[in-house]
C-alpha cells in the first residue's frame, strides 16, 4: 500500500503522527493552523517537502477559521497565519517556499475575481483557489520525487551498497521520497545490493523511519550506529551516499540531518560519491553559501533521553543543532527534478 504521511479530507489536514513509528500506524486530524504549526514544531510531520506540503493545508485552514465579512480582513488574517506558520521549523526552506506560494495564489485570486464579487462570495472564491494550490502543492512533490528517483537512478552503479542518513523517504515528502526516491528506483532497476541506514541520532529517523520504509518493501538494509559510517566506508562496502536536503544555498552548500557534514568529510576521504536529492523547491536563491542558512536548535532533551527515557545523568546539559552544512566542495551532484546538477552549481541552468 502507497504511504501517505499527510491528506487533506473532511475540513482537516489528517497526518501520519511519525512520532510513535514504527509502532503505531495512526493518523491525527489539524483542523486549524495553529494545530499544523504545532504538528510541525512536534515532529508530528517532518522532512522539509513533507513539512512544505502541510503549511500549504496550514494556511488554507486559516482562510476558513473565521467567518470573516471582506477579503482585507482574510488577507489580514493569512498574513499573520502565515508568520507562525513559517516560524514552526526555520531551516527547511520548503516551508517558506510554500507558505509563499500560498499567499501568492491568495493575492492573486482576490486581484482577479474582485471584478466580479465582492464581500462574502469574493472570500468563498479565494478560499476555493486556495485549496487548489495546497493540492496542487503536494500533487507536484510526489512527481518531482517520481522524476528525482528516476535521474538520481542513473548515476547508480551495478550491484551498489548505498548509504544514507535521516528520512528523506515517503515519509517526508507527499510519497516517494528525494534520497529514498532514487533508492526506490535504483532497486526497481536491479542495481542495490544493500542500504546502510544510519541510525541517525539523536532523532532516530534512520532506525524508526527509514529502516521500516525499506522493510516494507522488501528492500536489502542493514542499520548502522552513526559513528560506524567510516568503518564500512574504510573497508570499501559503501559505493555511495545518497541524502536529503533541508536548504540548498546558490553555490550548492547544503543543511541536511546533523551528521551529514561528517558523513561527506568520510566519503571524500574514501573517494565515494556523495549524492544530494531535493526539489528544486529546497534551493534557497536568496543565500550565497551556506553560512546564512538558520541552524534550528532543539530541545537538549531529544539527546539526554531516547524515546523518553533519560540515558544521561540528571541535569546534565547537551546541545541539540538539529542540521549542518556541507560545503558544496564535498557535494558531488545535487540531484533536483530539473536535471543533476555538478560543480561549480548552478542552479538557474539544467547542468546534465
Ligand atoms: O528533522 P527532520 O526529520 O525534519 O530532518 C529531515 C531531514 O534532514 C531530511 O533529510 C530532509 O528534510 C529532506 S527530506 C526529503
Amino acid at each position: 500500500m502507497k504511504l501517505r504521511p499527510l491528506y487533506f479530507k473532511k475540513d482537516a489536514l489528517w497526518l501520519l503522527d511519525q512520532r510513535l513509528l514504527p509502532g503505531r500506524l495512526k493518523y491525527t486530524a489539524c483542523r486549524d493552523h495553529a494545530a499544523v504549526a504545532r504538528a510541525i514544531k512536534n515532529m508530528i510531520v517532518r522532512g522539509a517537502p513533507a513539512i512544505g506540503c502541510a503549511a500549504a493545508y496550514g494556511y488554507y485552514l486559516a482562510s476558513v477559521e473565521k467567518e470573516f465579512g471582506s477579503v482585507e480582513r482574510m488577507m489580514e488574517y493569512l498574513r499573520r497565519a502565515a508568520i507562525l506558520l513559517n516560524a514552526a521549523r526555520p531551516t527547511a526552506v520548503n516551508l517558506k517556499w510554500a507558505v509563499t506560494r500560498m499567499s501568492d495564489a491568495a493575492a492573486a485570486a482576490s486581484a482577479a475575481l474582485r471584478d466580479f464579487s465582492v464581500g462574502a462570495t469574493l472570500v468563498s472564491r479565494v478560499r476555493r483557489s486556495l485549496l487548489s494550490e495546497a493540492d496542487r502543492i503536494l500533487r507536484r512533490d510526489e512527481a518531482m520525487n517520481r522524476k528525482i528517483g528516476a535521474l538520481g537512478a542513473r548515476l547508480i552503479l551495478k550491484k551498489s551498497n548505498i548509504l544514507t542518513h535521516c528520512n528523506a523517504g515517503a515519509l517526508a515528502t507527499s510519497a516517494y521520497g528525494t534520497a529514498l526516491g532514487i533508492i526506490r528506483s535504483a532497486f526497481r532497476a536491479g542495481k542495490i545490493k544493500k542500504v546502510f541506514v544510519d541510525e541517525t541520532r539523536p532523532y532516530l529517523q534512520g532506525a524508526r523511519l527509514t529502516a521500516w520504509e525499506l522493510s516494507r518493501e522488501k528492500i536489502p538494509h542493514a542499520l548502522i550506529t552513526d559513528n560506524m559510517a567510516g568503518h564500512f566506508m574504510a573497508r570499501g562496502e559503501v559505493d555511495a551516499v545518497v541524502v536529503g536536503a533541508d536548504s540548498i544555498a546558490s553555490n550548492g552548500d547544503t543543511a541536511n540531518k546533523i551528521g551529514t557534514y561528517s558523513l561527506a568529510v568520510l566519503a571524500a576521504h574514501h573517494g565515494i560519491p556523495f549524492y544530494v536529492a531535493a526539489p528544486s523547491s529546497t534551493i534557497d536563491a536568496s543565500l550565497k553559501n551556506g553560512a546564512g542558512i538558520p541552524i534550528e536548535e532543539r530541545s537538549s532533551d531529544e539527546v539526554t533521553r531516547i524515546c523518553g527515557c533519560r540515558i544521561a545523568p540528571a541535569g546534565t546539559k547537551a546541545l541539540h543543532p538539529a542540521f549542518d552544512v556541507t560545503p558544496s566542495g564535498l557535494i558531488t551532484a545535487v540531484i533536483t527534478e530539473k536535471g543533476v546538477f555538478r560543480k561549480p552549481f548552478d542552479f538557474g541552468q539544467k547542468n546534465k
